[in-house]
């Protein structure tokens, strides 16, 4: 019988390009599906780009831009990386949807009402420049065991040592450089510890593999912590309810991002969402890597007990990808982006190539790139695509493009590509691909060799019989190695449907023989992959400079009636002098209607005191006295440009009165 299947990959980030190493869980996922689907069952795939948190506002900000622009922007670059490589959501929704919302409201009221979220005060870091609380990522400082420089609030890079931001020396907002403050403030908390029994059934019970479950162990022995879902304002993502100025932890509304991506689909195609998410007749998997373990192995399970949601069947990790050995790297070239992979590369390469390396466990996975050639050229175009390209332009050109039937030998090839399939079936359901991969390999070289002793272009000359026979035999394997393949290769695999004139391919196929069938023209199916595109590709990447910010960020909102409270009037320059040792200011004496205000202004550069004295100005006259190096300066006159001789102040008629007011 069918199953019905639902999958799920992380959350893209929406702050950033997808690369290499988000593509090994993505290729992953898209893999186990494709499996799914030409296996007879149904299985739909969703995911969708995680919007919410500071690093969104921040980066929005520092481009001048909402973060609802922004996010818009990465998911249309998300959805053609997406798409290039071949990863077929059935829906990629986001994070920032009005079913996240609900979904979110819902599963926290539910939790409120159990009493596992509760309310506590905390101390944190507190940016007075930005009105805003600091992430540690956004706090930088010396690190407090090692002494190293420039180093993020919670971790070390240098020395590996973690700590609090608090114990930073010297702490900096990495967005302005000000030294931040400690202000306190109310946070929700979801109380973990209550689920550590439930928890720990759950991964007793198969939930995750082995050294997933180890893991898992010791933080149990550990014991589960509290753990903070609220943020104070400003902040991207969705309010509190009943709340002003708070807003959920991006990880809270995240992996609800999952079931609001389901229940977009349901809704989109009359579907009951509740049947299919919540119903015991679907299964439902979660891919992901191992740094997100935590969040998906406690938390979610935790917040969908308490919330009276299904768990999981079950949660399939993988390990992080390094490149040529070691973790990618900007300046070496190996950060490759999806795009500029695309660029350079066929992305079934980069499947195939995946795939032969992809097991069950929570190893990393390296992507060499000498191998990558090596095994491309070799396996996919040297093997596979040449057991095609040796045999239909032989078929269509000389024998009427028509295959026979099997003899005795033929029979046998066929039987032993037939005899495995089986194992492939379980290999790819419990993510074993590189066995997949290697069972494909061997049977592709044993019809390889079929063809070498059976030698049809001499055959050709005088038996044009027998060299159909043979040929029938070699497309018969071709076509049961294409259904192994079409998880990882779905264009390739197209390509040799097309070629053999059949309908769309699947396990169900594998047993029934092509004879006495017309075939169509040959389509190159693979080109060698040459090491100069490699080159090119890992040269881009080392150019790729990090996106077009603003060098100053765009400073947090303001109201118009922030914008109102400053008086702005008309003065008259009565004096305007030099002063000395600040070669950028001039002190300015202005009359406001009766009113005497002496002003500092940067404008030195830009004019000469003669030039002022009598003219009409613009005095922002309610501006608190500042106290500066040379004197109290009480007010600021209107001026604009980008500094140096570059400033020009902003002019009144001449008619106009001093004291007069501006609107
Ligand atoms: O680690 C990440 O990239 C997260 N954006 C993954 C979120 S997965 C899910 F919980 F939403
Ligand atoms: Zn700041």
């Amino acid at each position: 019988m069918s199953r019905k299947i639902i999958v799920t990959s992380a959350l893209p980030y929406a702050n950033g390009p997808i690369h290499m190493g988000h593509l090994v869980e993505y290729m992953q996922t898209d893999i186990w599906v494709r499996f799914q689907k030409v296996n007879g069952n149904q299985c739909w795939y969703f995911c969708a780009d995680d919007t919410h948190g500071t690093p969104v506002m921040i980066s929005a900000r520092s481009e001048g831009i909402k973060p609802e622009q922004l996010i818009e922007r990465v998911y249309a670059e998300h959805t053609r990386d997406f798409k290039n490589f071949h990863i077929e959501f059935d829906n990629f929704y986001s994070t920032h949807s009005e079913e996240n919302r609900q979904l979110s409201e819902l599963i926290f009221n539910r939790l409120m009402e159990k009493g596992s979220i509760v309310q506590s005060e905390i101390e944190q870091t507190f940016c007075e420049s930005c009105k805003m609380f600091l992430p540690d990522r956004f706090i930088r400082g010396v690190c407090p065991k090692c002494k190293a420089e420039n180093q993020y609030g919670d971790s070390c890079d240098t020395c590996g040592a973690a700590y609090q931001p608090t114990d930073l020396i010297n702490p900096a907002c990495a967005t302005c450089g000000t030294k931040p403050i400690i202000k306190k403030s109310i946070h929700y908390f979801f109380r973990l510890a209550d689920y550590q029994q439930q928890l720990k059934k759950l991964i007793g019970s198969g939930y995750t593999g082995k050294s997933v479950s180890n893991k898992l162990d010791e933080w149990f022995a550990a014991g589960l912590k509290d753990w903070d879902i609220s943020r104070d304002g400003p902040y991207f993502g969705f309010k509190i309810p009943g709340e002003e100025n708070k807003f959920f932890y991006v990880w809270l509304d995240a992996p609800i991002g999952y079931m609001a991506s389901c229940k977009n689909y349901c809704d989109k195609n009359g579907l009951d969402f509740d049947k299919v998410w919540n119903g015991k007749d679907y299964e439902l998997y979660h891919f992901i890597g191992k740094d997100i373990i935590y969040f998906h192995a406690l938390f979610w399970p935790a917040m969908l007990m308490g919330s009276g949601f299904k768990i999981a069947n079950r949660l399939f990790v993988h390990g992080f990808l390094t490149v040529n050995g070691v973790k990618m790297s900007k300046s070496k070239g190996t950060f490759i982006k999806a795009e500029t992979y695309a660029k350079y590369l066929d992305p079934e390469y980069l499947r195939y190539y995946y795939a032969s390396k992809l097991t069950d466990g929570v190893g990393d996975l390296d992507l060499n790139l000498d191998d990558f050639v090596a095994k491309v050229n070799s396996d996919l175009v040297g093997n596979l695509a040449n057991l095609a390209s040796r045999s239909v332009p032989m078929l269509t050109g000389k024998l009427d493009s028509k295959l026979g039937a099997l003899d005795k030998t033929g029979r046998e090839l066929v039987n032993q590509l037939i005899g495995v399939k089986q194992q492939i079936i379980s290999d790819y359901e419990n993510l074993d691909y590189a066995s997949v991969i290697r069972q494909i390999t061997s049977l592709a070289d044993a019809a390889n060799r079929y063809v070498e002793q059976n030698q049809p272009w001499s055959t050709i000359k005088t038996d044009a019989e027998k060299t159909r026979t043979t040929l029938t035999a070699v497309l018969n394997a071709v076509k049961i190695l294409a259904v192994y393949l079409k998880p990882v290769l779905p264009v390739f695999v197209g390509k040799i449907e097309k070629i053999l004139n059949i309908a769309p391919l699947s396990f169900a196929d594998v047993g029934a023989l092509l004879e006495n069938h017309k075939i169509n023209e040959y389509i190159r199916l693979a080109e060698r992959v040459e090491k100069d595109k490699v080159n090119a590709m890992t040269e881009e990447s080392k150019n790729e400079q990090p996106q077009p910010a603003l060098e100053e960020p765009i400073e947090p909102e303001c109201t118009i009636d922030d914008f109102k409270k400053a008086d702005l009037r008309v003065a008259k320059v009565v004096k305007a002098e030099k002063v000395a040792g600040a070669d950028k200011l001039l002190r300015l004496e202005l009359d406001i209607g009766g009113i005497t205000k002496s002003v500092f202004a940067g404008i030195a550069q830009a004019y000469e005191p003669e030039q002022l004295v009598g003219r009409l100005v613009i005095c922002a006259a309610n501006l608190q006295p500042r106290k500066m190096k040379f004197g109290v300066s009480e007010g600021m006159i209107l001026a604009a440009g980008t500094g140096g001789k570059d400033i020009f102040i902003l002019g009144i008629d001449a008619g106009a009165k001093p004291g007069q007011r501006i609107h």
